[in-house]
């Protein structure tokens, strides 16, 4: 059997901060196959951007990652390169940001720099990691823009961010991270800004545009609703770790953890007219205090008095690739 696309194994990335040292992300392993999407979704500081921005290596300094993790990339031309393990400014680092591995973000505003317009963003994009002349990149970015549905492709080509409306704006981040055709692309909630129906129309122009190219993707998100329209597998991490994990479906119809069951009950819906929502209980703990044992202890209704915040659970095969760490399933 080939190995998967990407394989993140027992990452673990923590934060020197002045009030401490801070656990983003515990322990987390997950694989990703070619042409695949894994969702992952979780509350808030539950460390989705910090694991992912990892695998481009977008750490800022004060990050100490594990000594036992690693992130194996399979390269375009086949070879397997632990991302974690290449030099900082190497150029087999830059090859692959950008290049094999894309990330559009929450905030489109910050991908674009304002002195330099959306066509010069792409080109320069393409340039880095193609040899194409600067008509063909031009050509090429245009089709892109247009195939994103921004009208008058070529005009919007030579403007600036600023100048265009959140969803264009979203859709030009989108085209800018395609134009290098990436075998995986991160979107780290792409559609949270925006109102519910741009939202449905980019989830629309992402499942499309991953079937013509044929790339794997990782969709973050904080609602589940949204993971269950757009990723086959899906991880749900809490406070830094993975605490159930498998396919989209089997986990929203048979979630086993309380923390999933949460997150399902406080999925926004239509109910006769009515918005139904139920938040978890209980705030999030700061990450300087973090729970001893299975860190959602503090707030689960199902919680065993003297096993939940004493151990750690391991993770358990409950279903054909449905795995769940809970002491309710030991
Ligand atoms: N550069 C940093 N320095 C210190 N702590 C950080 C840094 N970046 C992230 N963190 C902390 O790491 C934890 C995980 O953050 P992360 O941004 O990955 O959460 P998230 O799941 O993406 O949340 P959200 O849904 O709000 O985007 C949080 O406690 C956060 O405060
Ligand atoms: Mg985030």
């Amino acid at each position: 059997m080939s190995p998967p696309l990407l394989e993140v194994r027992d990452l673990t990335i923590e934060f020197m901060t002045d009030e401490g040292r801070i656990t983003a992300v515990d322990h987390v392993s997950f694989a990703l196959e070619r042409g695949q999407t894994l969702g992952i979704v979780g509350e808030s500081g539950s460390g989705k951007s910090v694991a992912t921005r990892a695998v481009i290596r977008l750490l800022t300094d004060n990050a100490l990652v594990g000594e036992r993790s690693a992130i194996n990339l399979t390269r375009r031309d086949g070879r397997q390169v632990d991302i974690l393990g290449l030099a900082s400014g190497s150029s087999e680092l830059r090859q692959i940001r950008g290049g094999e591995v894309s990330m559009i973000f929450q905030e489109p505003m910050a991908s674009f720099s304002p002195l330099r317009t959306i066509g010069t963003h792409m080109v320069e994009a393409l340039q880095l990691h193609e040899r194409v002349s600067k008509a063909e990149a031009t050509r090429r970015s245009i089709e892109l823009l247009e195939r994103v549905g921004i009208a008058d492709a070529a005009g919007r080509f030579r403007q600036y961010s600023f100048e265009l409306s959140g969803g264009m704006r979203q859709r030009a981040m989108i085209a800018m991270a395609l134009v290098t055709r990436p075998s995986i692309l991160i979107a780290d909630e792409p559609t949270t800004a925006l109102d519910v129906t741009i939202q449905a129309q980019i989830l629309q122009l992402l499942r499309e545009l991953q079937e013509e190219m044929g790339m794997a993707m990782i969709f973050i998100s904080h609602d589940l609703g949204v993971i269950a329209q757009i990723a086959r597998n899906v991880a749900v991490m809490y406070l830094g770790r993975v605490v159930e994990e498998g396919p989209t479906r089997d986990v929203i119809f048979e979630p086993r953890h309380p923390y999933t069951r949460g997150l399902i009950q406080a999925i926004p819906r239509l109910d006769a007219g009515q918005r139904r929502l139920t938040p978890i209980g209980g705030d999030i703990p700061s990450p300087l205090a973090r729970p001893s044992g299975c860190p959602f202890h503090t707030r689960c209704g199902e919680r065993l008095e003297g096993r939940c915040e004493a151990r750690v659970p391991d993770p358990r095969e409950v279903a054909p690739s449905h795995v769940v760490s809970c002491h309710l399933h030991d």
